[in-house]
């Protein structure tokens, strides 16, 4: 308890309006290796985060001492993030295509590129999302996920009128994390968990 205290107060978070830096990339692409984006380069996932941190939230914790970057969060509201994210998969759909090593996904990475982009809803648009956050493997278990998602709760709630609530996609592994900092099962799907908490 004294060490996250302690560690709590070496780290700050920061919210970026452009590309992160080269260690928050590879932090990316590290946690989520099965992203399409993650399986081209550097180039594009740069590409990729600095497009979230232009029209949505991007959230950097950083060691105050080192100034190493060690974890980041991605989220805002679901119809910005979602055309975001399609926007950019559209633009860089063959060349993503090209370095999957999955069928199914060049068969999705296609037809998104056919659909027009507000087929690909993921919520109702009058939530937030948490869509990605990490933490430095070598980091975790210090408190510093649960600063990034405060902060990003903090972010959101002079937006927020009585009627938001709050949701977030994430994988399986992760349910612990969330639940601890009061999120509850909303559904399930594959390997992924929704889970839901209202910021009212
Ligand atoms: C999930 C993740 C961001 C957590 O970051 P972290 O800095 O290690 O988390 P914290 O130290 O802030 O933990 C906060 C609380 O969650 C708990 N917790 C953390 N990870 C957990 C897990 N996998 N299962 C259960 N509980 C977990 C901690 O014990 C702590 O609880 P406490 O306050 O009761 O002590 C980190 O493990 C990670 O980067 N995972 C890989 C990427 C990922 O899966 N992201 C989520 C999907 S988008």
């Amino acid at each position: 308890m004294m060490e996250q205290q302690r560690r709590s107060d070496a780290i700050t978070v920061a919210r970026l309006t452009a590309a992160p830096s080269e260690s928050v990339i590879e932090l990316f692409r590290r946690s989520f290796p099965r992203h399409p984006v993650s399986q081209v380069d550097s180039v594009l996932a740069s590409a990729f985060l600095g497009a979230y941190a232009m029209r949505s939230i991007l959230l950097v914790a950083q060691e105050r001492e080192s100034s190493r970057d060690v974890g980041f969060l991605i989220g805002g509201d679901t119809l910005t993030l979602d055309r975001t994210r399609v926007e950019f998969i559209r633009k860089h759909a063959l060349r993503i295509a090209s370095n999957s090593t999955r069928s199914r996904s060049l068969f999705r990475l296609l037809l998104m590129r056919l659909r027009p982009a507000r087929s690909f809803a993921t919520a109702p648009y009058f939530e937030y999302q948490l869509r990605f956050i990490a933490v430095d493997p070598q980091a975790r278990g210090l408190g510093i996920g649960a600063l990034l998602v405060k902060a990003f709760e903090d972010e959101l709630r002079p937006s927020l009128d009585g009627y938001h609530t709050w949701t977030m996609l994430g994988e399986r592994g992760a349910e612990g994390f969330f639940t601890s900092l009061g999120f509850v099962r909303d559904v399930v799907s594959g390997d992924h968990v929704r889970l839901r908490k209202s910021l009212r």
